[in-house]
């Protein structure tokens, strides 16, 4: 029998302690022992990125990180995000775009085209695409995705003094 490891990190702001197998993934430990349900789990191989979650700042696919990995580690979900409301333009212009249909790609999508528009204040629609191109939606053809993260960019862009 694998024996538990201790790991304690950070999860959106709060200090989270707990016990967990070696062979435990971030999105499951999330999604199983935090009930942060809106990383969602598609692949598991890395490849859809469903789980995409940020660790000291940075995206990753929570799918392909094991959970002891992140001990010491500040971690931001979509949850984080949204009660923040660093994301509420993104969200609203997803909305207002029709960006979504079934919402399984959303959190993920989100979380990358947030990181996109920290890094690039003015990206243009080739750049979304690309940036955005490691996150797979079944439903809406990306199109309405882009044009909600280039309607982000362009307000974000409008409001600064
Ligand atoms: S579930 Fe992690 S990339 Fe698909
Ligand atoms: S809205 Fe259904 S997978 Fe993207």
């Amino acid at each position: 029998m694998t024996a538990e490891m201790q790991i304690s990190l950070e999860v959106n702001g709060e200090r989270v302690d707990a016990q967990v197998l070696p062979r435990l993934n971030l999105a499951d430990f999330l999604r199983e022992h935090l009930a942060l349900t809106g990383t969602h789990v598609g692949c598991e191989h890395g490849v859809c990125g469903a789980c995409t979650v940020r660790v000291n700042g940075e995206i990753v696919r929570s799918c392909l990180m094991l959970a002891v990995q992140t001990h010491g580690a500040s971690i931001e979900t979509i949850e984080g995000l949204s009660d923040s409301g660093e994301i509420s333009d993104l969200q609203a212009a997803f909305r207002d775009r029709n960006a979504l249909q079934c919402g399984f790609c959303t959190p993920g999508m989100l979380m990358t085209a947030q990181d996109l528009l920290k890094r690039c204040a003015t990206p243009d629609r080739e750049h979304i695409r690309e940036y955005l191109s490691g996150n797979y939606c079944r439903c809406t053809g990306y199109q309405a995705i882009i044009d909600a993260v280039e309607m982000t960019a362009r307000q974000r862009l409008a409001a600064k003094p």
